[in-house]
């Protein structure tokens, strides 16, 4: 079972406007509703690509409720821990028709620390063969070494699959337990690394660099340029992307992952599970939303060895 962690999720509520004027009465043209969260959005891609897969959690009142139904309503298995106070947040997305984009993210609900216990002893049932994946930033309110204390205790009596796709600082904060893969994009990779990323031969020195450091896979993505994964096996591999029309790339390095994801469950090769997972990111750049599984499946044809 692949497992996915959002430790903060939110239901994301997008409105489109002609024009905002800040300070005054603003009336939207259309809106819409969907789950957000990068570790429910790995889960989303998973599903549709046919591997099993439990989004794992915090929520609270009635948007959590509604969080829940919604991903039970797509297929999407959940086993969220439910707060007593507070409530999942609504992130607000308003677009102008110049495509102007503007985010106002909610902090979330507090997480006491008996509800921190409590994951951490889901997390304790299970064992080797299962996947965990931690993806995203951690709110303020939460104690910024969550992941390691997760990896702690996971790590204690058994050895799993952790992938990770988090910022730069929560990434330094596990490499000493040899995650099984970690997924920096270009840019987060640069930081942790110290040097400028612009090839793929960069990015390949970078993963390398990664890998030395604990993980004991790295794949660095590159938006449109691709990815490189620097392997447990000793292989550097790189992909270049499939060109074609940008729609919307919010998503992209997540589905990525998912599509890495399952292609490791489904064959067991790094370098065809890399080919899958950029399969899936360019499929979700070049539609809206997250790739279905027809637009992954028509782009996977396309991406070839590099
Ligand atoms: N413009 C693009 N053209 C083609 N493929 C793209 C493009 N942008 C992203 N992709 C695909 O998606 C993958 C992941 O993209 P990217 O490196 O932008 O991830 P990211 O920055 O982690 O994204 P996010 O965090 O928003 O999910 C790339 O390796 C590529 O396969
Ligand atoms: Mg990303």
């Amino acid at each position: 079972m692949i497992y996915t962690l959002t430790v903060n999720p939110a239901i994301d509520y997008s409105m489109s406007f002609d024009k905002i004027f800040s300070g005054g009465m603003n009336r939207s043209e259309s809106e819409s509703v969907h789950f957000g969260g990068k570790g429910i959005n790995v889960s989303a891609v998973l599903n549709e690509l046919g591997c099993e897969t439990t989004a794992l959690g915090f929520i609270a009142g009635f948007t959590g409720d509604e969080l829940e139904r919604g991903l039970l309503e797509s297929g999407i298995k959940s086993d969220f821990i439910r707060l007593d106070s507070g409530m999942t947040r609504i992130n607000l997305k308003l677009t102008d028709k110049d495509g102007n984009e503007t985010e106002l993210n909610a902090a979330g609900p507090d997480i006491p620390k008996e509800k921190i216990d409590e994951l951490l002893g889901k997390l304790g049932s299970l064992d080797e063969n299962d996947t965990l994946v931690l993806a995203g930033s951690l709110p303020r309110h939460v104690s910024q070494d969550l992941y390691e204390n997760i990896c702690e205790k996971l790590f204690t009596s058994r050895r799993m699959r952790v992938a990770a796709d988090v910022s730069g600082n929560l990434i330094k904060g596990i490499m000493h337990f040899h995650p099984w893969l970690i997924k920096p994009n270009h840019l987060e990779a640069e930081e942790i690394c110290g040097k400028k990323i612009d090839s793929h031969r960069s990015a390949e020195e970078c993963a390398l660099q990664l890998r030395a450091m604990g993980a004991m896979n790295v794949i660095i993505s590159m938006a449109d340029k691709g990815a490189v994964l620097a392997a447990e096996d000793g292989g550097v591999y790189r992909l270049t992307a499939p060109t074609g029309k940008v729609v919307c790339s919010v998503g992209a390095g997540d589905s990525l992952l998912a599509g890495f994801l399952a292609g490791y469950d489904a064959t067991g090769d790094l370098r065809e599970a890399l080919r899958r997972g950029v399969a899936a990111g360019t499929a979700t750049a070049f539609t809206d939303g997250l790739c279905s599984r027809q637009d992954y499946e028509k782009i996977l044809s396309e991406v070839r060895y590099g």
